[in-house]
This record gives C-alpha cells, sequence and structure tokens, in this order.
C-alpha cells in the first residue's frame, strides 16, 4: 500500500511539474490548465466560460512543440506531455502518417476488412476429416495385406513334391513356340505331385506406347495374345500353385489400372504382380520358404546367370531355400548351393518359349537353342531338394514315387 501511496505522490508531483511548465510556455494559469486535462468532459470542464480559448492556446502550443519521434500511446508516468496531447486529440505527424486519410465518421482505428460470402478459396472449406479417416482406412487394409503376403503357406500332406518352374511365352510374337509351351504345360498336370510355378511375360503384350513400334510386325492381337495365356493357365487348372506377373503383362495393369492375368488365374492359386514370398510345408518335417520375382534389379553377373538370386539369398531377401525367376531369356539354369549359415538354397532361372527374338537379333545377344524352359525341383519328405533340367525326366522321376 505505501508503495502505490508513493507511486502516486510521484505521479502527482510529475504531473504538477509539467502544468507548471506548461503554463510557463503558454501564459495559462496553473489551475486552468489543471482543470482542462484532467476535468470530467461531462460535468466541471463544461462550466469554465473561458475553457475554449484556453484549450485552443494549448492545442496551438503543443503542436508547435511535438517531437519528431512516436513511441505509441503515452505513458504518463514517462511523458505526461503526450499524455496531455491524446487527452486533447492533438495528432502527431507521424501519427496521421500512420493512420492515412482522416477518420470516418466511425472513428475506428483498424483499417475496414471485407466480408466475403459464397464458393470462397480456403482450407475452411476442405472436408479434412474425411479424406484423414479415408488414407487411414487406406493403410489398415494395405497392412493387412502386406501381412497377408508373408503368412503364405502351401501345405502338402506329403512328400515327394515336384514344383515346375516355367515363364516367358510371350504369346503373341512371331518366336513363340506355343507347341512347346502347352505341351511342358500338359505334361506337369498329367505329372502326379508335380505343380506349376509360372514366372511371368506370359504375353508379349506391346501396348506401352514407346514400344508400340516394336509391334509393327504382324502378330496376334493383344486380346488374341491374352487367349493364349488363358489357353496355358486353363491346362495347368488344379495343377499350379503359384503365378507372378512379368513385366510384359504387366504393361497392360500400368496403362490401364486392370490387371488382366490376375483374373485369369484360377481360385485359389497365388497371385501377385510382382513377387510371391509362400512357406511350402510337405509333411510334418518339411518347410521350405519361396521367393519368387519375374527379375531380380540388382546382382547380374556375365559369368554366373544365378548370380542375383544368390545375391538375394545372401543379401537383400537372406533366409529363405527357393529363389526363382525368369525374363533374361538366357536359357534355364539351376542350382543347390550351401549357405554359410547351414542348410542349402537352390536357385532356378527358366529358359522362354520365344525361340526366334528380333530384337535379341538386332541387339547381338545370344539365342538359346537349348531344348529345355522349364526347370523342375523335387523336395522329398527329408528336405533334399532335386533339380531337374528336363522336365521330362523330372515326370518320369515323379511317376516311380505315386504309380
Ligand atoms: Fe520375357
Ligand atoms: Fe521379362
Amino acid at each position: 500500500m505505501d508503495s502505490e501511496l508513493a507511486r502516486l505522490a510521484s505521479r502527482a508531483a510529475e504531473q504538477a511539474e509539467t502544468i507548471k511548465a506548461l503554463s510557463r510556455e503558454t501564459g495559462i494559469a496553473d489551475s486552468s490548465l489543471h482543470d482542462a486535462i484532467n476535468a470530467d468532459p461531462d460535468e466541471s470542464y463544461k462550466s469554465h466560460p473561458n475553457d475554449k480559448e484556453k484549450k485552443y492556446r494549448l492545442r496551438q502550443w503543443l503542436q508547435e512543440n511535438q517531437t519528431d519521434t512516436y513511441s505509441g500511446p503515452a505513458d504518463a508516468e514517462r511523458d505526461p506531455q503526450e499524455v496531455t496531447r491524446e487527452t486533447l486529440e492533438v495528432r502527431h505527424p507521424a501519427d496521421k502518417m500512420r493512420s492515412g486519410p482522416p477518420k470516418t465518421e466511425h472513428n475506428n482505428e483498424d483499417p475496414p476488412n471485407p466480408h466475403i460470402t459464397g464458393r470462397v478459396a480456403g482450407r475452411q472449406n476442405e472436408d479434412r476429416s474425411d479424406v484423414v479417416s479415408r488414407q487411414r482406412d487406406l493403410y489398415a487394409r494395405r497392412r493387412e495385406k502386406e501381412r497377408a503376403r508373408r503368412r503364405q503357406v502351401v501345405r502338402f500332406d506329403y512328400g515327394p513334391v515336384c514344383l515346375a518352374f516355367q515363364g516367358d511365352e510371350h504369346y503373341g510374337n512371331s518366336g513363340c513356340d506355343i507347341d512347346h509351351a502347352l505341351r511342358d504345360a500338359e505334361l506337369i498336370a498329367s505329372t502326379p505331385g508335380m505343380y506349376a510355378v509360372k514366372l511371368g511375360d506370359f504375353v508379349d503384350n506391346f501396348i506401352v506406347n514407346y514400344l508400340e513400334g516394336k509391334n509393327a510386325k504382324p502378330s496376334l492381337a493383344i486380346e488374341e495374345q491374352w487367349m493364349c495365356a488363358q489357353e496355358h493357365l486353363d491346362i495347368l487348372s488344379g495343377h499350379s500353385i503359384a503365378v507372378v506377373g512379368g513385366n510384359h503383362d504387366g504393361w497392360s495393369r500400368l496403362e490401364t489400372h486392370l490387371d488382366p492375368l490376375r483374373r485369369m488365374v484360377g481360385d485359389g492359386v497365388l497371385y501377385d504382380a510382382d513377387q510371391i514370398e509362400f512357406t511350402l510345408k510337405i509333411g510334418s518335417q518339411v518347410s521350405k520358404d519361396v521367393f519368387l520375382r519375374h527379375q531380380y534389379s540388382k546382382g547380374h553377373s556375365q559369368w554366373n546367370e544365378t548370380h542375383e538370386l544368390e545375391r538375394a539369398a545372401k543379401f537383400d531377401h537372406p533366409g529363405r531355400d527357393i529363389y526363382a525367376s525368369a525374363h533374361d531369356h538366357s536359357g534355364l539354369h539351376m542350382k543347390v548351393f550351401a549357405m554359410k549359415s547351414g542348410g542349402y538354397c537352390a536357385a532356378i532361372k527358366t529358359g522362354t518359349y520365344k525361340k526366334f527374338d528380333d530384337y535379341a537379333q538386332r541387339k547381338g545377344y545370344p539365342q538359346y537353342e537349348n531344348e529345355e524352359v522349364a526347370g523342375a525341383l523335387t523336395i522329398h519328405e527329408d528336405g533334399t531338394m532335386v533339380p531337374h533340367h528336363s522336365l521330362k525326366r523330372a515326370s518320369e522321376y515323379m511317376q516311380k514315387f505315386y504309380e
């Protein structure tokens, strides 16, 4: 309380000093200046007959003695002269510059803001809650799908079981040996315990704009190419366990957002346009993790045709037992190799049924004339894996177990 009284006393003393100074400068009596500054405008201030004259002279003096600086609303304790100026509404030059044209009858401190109605732009019109909700649902479904990809299992009650790997038919291309491709499919379908693993590029499918020129030569229409693929898949109906798409098949999906191959693969068969993983279980003892892609993007070697598969086994996708791919059209290559961590892996890269390849001819790439295109791998109940580079011999091998 004492400090408050002291503050008020100090303020009163300062004001008295200011009024004395103003009185000396303006010639107006102290008491009149005090009344002009402090009086209630609704009461006593109106009662002085000479107030108008005094107030006019005080305004004149304040206007003639303004400082150049403007530091915002006056603080009575620091600048009583400025307080007096504001009380009497004597405008400072800098204040005029800040506030622009004379005030209107509304006497507002701030300029007016527009009030706009209609289809205006801006975030307030976005229904973000709906979009966020849909994004959340999308992710939940995608996450469940990805988890399901890693839980895929193909189970056989007993063995042995033979996986027949086949790809790169390229139906529609004049160099495609359709009889060979369908004969192999029929052999797979008729062999007990043998099941197809399809590795993509069923069709030539040159529908991509920048590749259409390559399809200028007479060949089957796109629809007819897919009809051949359907013929192939129908032969394997009930005798295939997985189908992965190739880059040629995938062009339809890229161009149209529709995947014809997915619709053609039979119910109950694992399918993906790019990559399939599943665990092959045989009896109660054998469990082999299988990793399928039409092609691998890294690790190719001119010295070892299955190098990218072996690299995947050691680096990018370790821990699986069987790796397979196609795409290179470099003949059939199969290998069972030991892992440092123990056990054995199998790598299978299939050849192509496109026996005559204009693209390879133009580029000077080697063309393989080997009879074998598909490869087979028999997995026994003790876990041993027996590769067959002859589908016919693999068929005979399996018939010994089941006939
Ligand atoms: Fe191919
Ligand atoms: Fe390919």
